[in-house]
């Protein structure tokens, strides 16, 4: 698997571990930490767009790539398109030409329903809902699924593209999605006042990076439906409830027995105003759903923040 030095995936190869796999770990630690890898797995460090990385997947004998190694950061994609399209998308396609040509069966991708779907369609989107991304990352997320199902359609690849809203939990980095969890953490840990753009009033669609990891789980092994757009084989992974922006600061304040002022600045603009993804589909064909509440994630997270400063 790609990235499991990093946040998400460091939990989805515990999990692995746990579930009996042997687990290859690639990663150029860039944002990851090498403790982060479990010891059981192997580690590579090495880069998605080396040639390494494509002959490792050419002769290592894998039957699933779980890839999760990405630019991951929106504004970053914004600044550096160039190198936002480098890693997400040449990156895949490396990683793809060697996993074809060494009889890989599955790639698991980890695909974002904060950013590829429109602001069009009713909340929670479907998986069938308008896609229209407004960064560079969006695009490259939903990019790599048309390079996903192409490789299907062509080299007879099975794929399943994970739209994953707000992660959050232990590990976690103030530069991904749910990175606001982390920042409000941090502050109040350091006695500071957290920091609300605009109203506050904004809303995400919180999920526990343990659930992650289990429908990651799901992916690796479930039955596939037929594939006539993308949105066949893509599965939302949320809770469908919808968090605004004070009610996750007084969550956190709540878990933390803290109590700092939460200040309000200027709104940032072109941010979304409302995001939550349906996760009925893979309630429905794997039985999947979301175990872990947003106190009790909550909690989990502030506590290994607290210890890992
Ligand atoms: N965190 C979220 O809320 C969220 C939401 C939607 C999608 N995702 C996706 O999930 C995946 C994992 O995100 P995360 O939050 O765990 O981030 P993360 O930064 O913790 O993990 C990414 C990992 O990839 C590695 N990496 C980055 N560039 C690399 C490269 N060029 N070659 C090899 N390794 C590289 C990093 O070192 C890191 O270990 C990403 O693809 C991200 O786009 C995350």
């Amino acid at each position: 698997m790609t990235g499991g030095a990093g946040f998400i995936a460091s939990h989805v190869a515990d999990l692995y571990i746990e579930d009996g796999w042997e687990v290859t770990v690639l990663d150029d630690l860039s944002t990851g930490r090498r403790k982060n890898v479990p010891a059981a797995a192997e580690f590579v460090e090495c880069g998605v767009n080396d040639a390494r990385a494509r002959k490792l997947l050419e002769e290592g004998g894998f039957t699933v790539l779980n890839h999760h190694a990405a630019q991951m950061d929106v504004r970053v994609s914004v600044t550096d398109p160039l190198f936002d399209e480098r890693v997400n998308i040449a990156g895949l396609i490396n990683l793809l030409e060697g996993a074809r040509r060494g009889g890989v069966r599955r790639v698991v991708f980890a695909s974002s329903g904060g950013v590829v779907y429109g602001e069009g369609d009713a909340l929670p989107h479907r998986e069938k809902a308008l896609k229209l991304p407004v960064s560079p990352y969006g695009v490259s997320k939903l990019a790599s699924e048309y390079y996903l199902a192409m490789y299907a359609q062509l080299h007879g690849l099975e794929v399943v593209p994970l739209r994953y809203a707000n992660v959050y939990g232990p590990r976690q980095n103030p530069h991904g999605e749910a990175g606001v969890v982390a920042i409000f953490c941090s502050r109040i840990l350091r006695q500071e006042p957290l920091t609300v753009y605009g109203d506050g009033t904004q809303t995400r669609d919180y999920v526990f990076v343990g659930d992650v990891a289990r429908a990651n789980l799901a992916a690796t092994t479930g039955p596939l439906g037929r594939l006539r757009s993308i949105d066949d084989v893509a599965f939302n992974v949320g809770t469908g409830v919808e968090t605004s922006v004070v009610e996750l600061a007084r969550t956190i304040l709540n878990a933390a027995g803290a109590n700092v002022p939460i200040e309000h600045v200027d709104a940032r603009p072109g941010e979304l105003q409302r995001s939550a993804v349906d996760p009925g589909k893979l309630e429905a064909q794997w039985s999947w759903r979301p175990e872990v509440g947003l106190a009790e994630g909550l909690q989990r997270t502030y506590d290994w923040i607290a210890t890992d400063q």
